[in-house]
């Protein structure tokens, strides 16, 4: 048995309600309460970004679990910092790793930490006594006045594959989809991503099902044999449009009130984060081991979308005795102590990117995580552990 052992977050240190900029930009607040499914996002500290969110989610699993076995790190990112050095390098010392451990970043917008935990699960087959830690950070940017500023977000999510996991085992069965399309991406000589909004909602409907298919080709269960179903989440609405989507493509024949218990308790954590790109799917399955309902047994969904696109579509079985595997208290307190930032404060951070030196600058000391990003000297980024505040 593979699966996941261990699974933790980490977000921004500043919240916007999206009460805040409906009134900038002359929308309705319940166009995002409600349309969109969300009633604020992280926005990062100055002296945060995806190396010290990542490390920082990290931080808890490595510390419960011990450094001892962990012989792969993939870093799973769309928001890189550097063309050539992966960022799961800066997270490796960070995080106080021995050498004897190989490090990559991977990539392809918000599905590439699902195919690290498919490639951390054929490394575990092939030496159970490994671990793999999987860390998954991004900082979601779009334009200011833009329809998807509200879609904005940052967050992290870490978790280890092993044999004999305490969280969720995974059922050999997955179901892929790729298809070269233009509906969202971010060129190298831009901080924010290119989007077309409405064509991404059907790319990664189309997707979704595509994986869903192939995930039954490949022997994998009927849509009425899962129980809960962990969708990518730009916004939280989002899961309950791939969710009626998917029902229906599979014929299934589930009343609305089901449908909406298998996906609503998976969205606590996005809807107050926001999009936090690859980390959101792992985000939405933290949200639902928290919610209180037992699920020992159950089996759940992964449904990976990343745009451009590729889809994977895959489940897992909830293992007896995960509660005490999870953190709830902890994730609630880490929401709830991000400090609440009005539109003008929100809009001043937006802008310092890009800086106008890029080769070198110094960050103000903000975050109340436990590693920062000091700044920049001579090319270099300078990353340390943060004196608490
Ligand atoms: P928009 O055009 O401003 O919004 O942009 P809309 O007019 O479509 O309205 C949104 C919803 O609010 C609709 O609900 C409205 O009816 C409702 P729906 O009909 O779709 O269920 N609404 C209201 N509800 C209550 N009270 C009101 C009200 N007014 C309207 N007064 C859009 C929305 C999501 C397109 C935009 O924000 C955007 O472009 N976001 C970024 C792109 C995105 O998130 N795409 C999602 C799929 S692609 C993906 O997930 C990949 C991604 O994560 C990137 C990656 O893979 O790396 C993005």
């Amino acid at each position: 048995m593979i699966g996941i052992d261990d699974l933790a977050m980490a977000t921004g240190g500043f919240r916007i309600d999206l009460a805040a900029i409906a009134e900038r930009l002359g929308a309705d607040p319940a166009k995002y309460y409600r349309g969109l499914g969300q009633t604020e996002m992280s926005v990062v500290a100055e002296d945060e970004d995806i190396v010290t969110l990542g490390a920082a989610a990290a931080l808890p699993v490595v510390e419960r679990a011990g450094r001892e076995g962990i012989r792969t790190l993939l870093f799973a990112t769309e928001t890189g910092i550097d063309q050539s050095k992966s960022a799961g390098v800066y997270a490796h010392r960070l995080l106080d790793l021995p050498p004897n451990v190989r490090v990559v970043e991977l990539k392809q917008a918000c599905y590439s930490a699902t195919a690290a935990m498919q490639f951390a699960a054929a490394l575990v087959a092939r030496n159970p006594a490994e671990k793999v830690l999987v860390i998954a950070s991004d900082i979601a940017r779009y334009e200011l006045g833009s329809t998807a500023e509200p879609t904005q977000g940052a967050g992290a999510a870490a978790f280890t594959v092993s044999a004999d996991p305490a969280l969720l085992a995974l059922e050999p069965a997955a179901g892929v989809f790729t298809e070269d399309v233009m509906d969202f991406w971010r060129p190298n000589h831009r901080v924010t991503a290119i989007v077309d909004g409405h064509s991404s909602i059907s790319a990664y409907l189309d997707a979704v099902a595509g994986a869903f298919d192939d995930y039954r080709a490949q022997g994998g269960s009927a849509f009425e044999a899962i129980d809960r179903f962990c969708y990518h989440q730009p916004f939280t609405k989002m899961a309950t449009k791939a969710h009626q989507y998917l029902a229906k493509h599979a014929g299934a024949d589930v009343p609305t009130a089901t449908l909406a218990a298998q996906v609503d308790p998976t969205m606590g954590y996005n809807r107050r984060i926001g999009n936090s790109y690859t980390a959101s799917v792992y985000l939405a399955l933290l949200a639902l081991l928290d919610d209180p309902t037992n699920l020992t047994g159950e089996r759940v969904a992964i449904a990976s979308y990343g745009s451009g696109a590729v889809a994977e579509f895959l489940t897992g079985t909830v293992m007896s005795g995960y509660r005490e595997q999870l953190r709830n208290g902890t994730n609630a307190q880490i929401l709830a102590d991000r400090g609440q930032i009005d539109d003008d404060t929100y809009l001043a951070r937006q802008r310092i990117m890009p800086r106008s030196d890029p080769s070198n600058y110094s960050n103000q000391h903000e975050t109340r995580g436990p590693f920062r990003f000091a700044g920049v000297r001579d090319d270099q980024r300078i990353y340390e552990a943060a004196t608490p505040r």
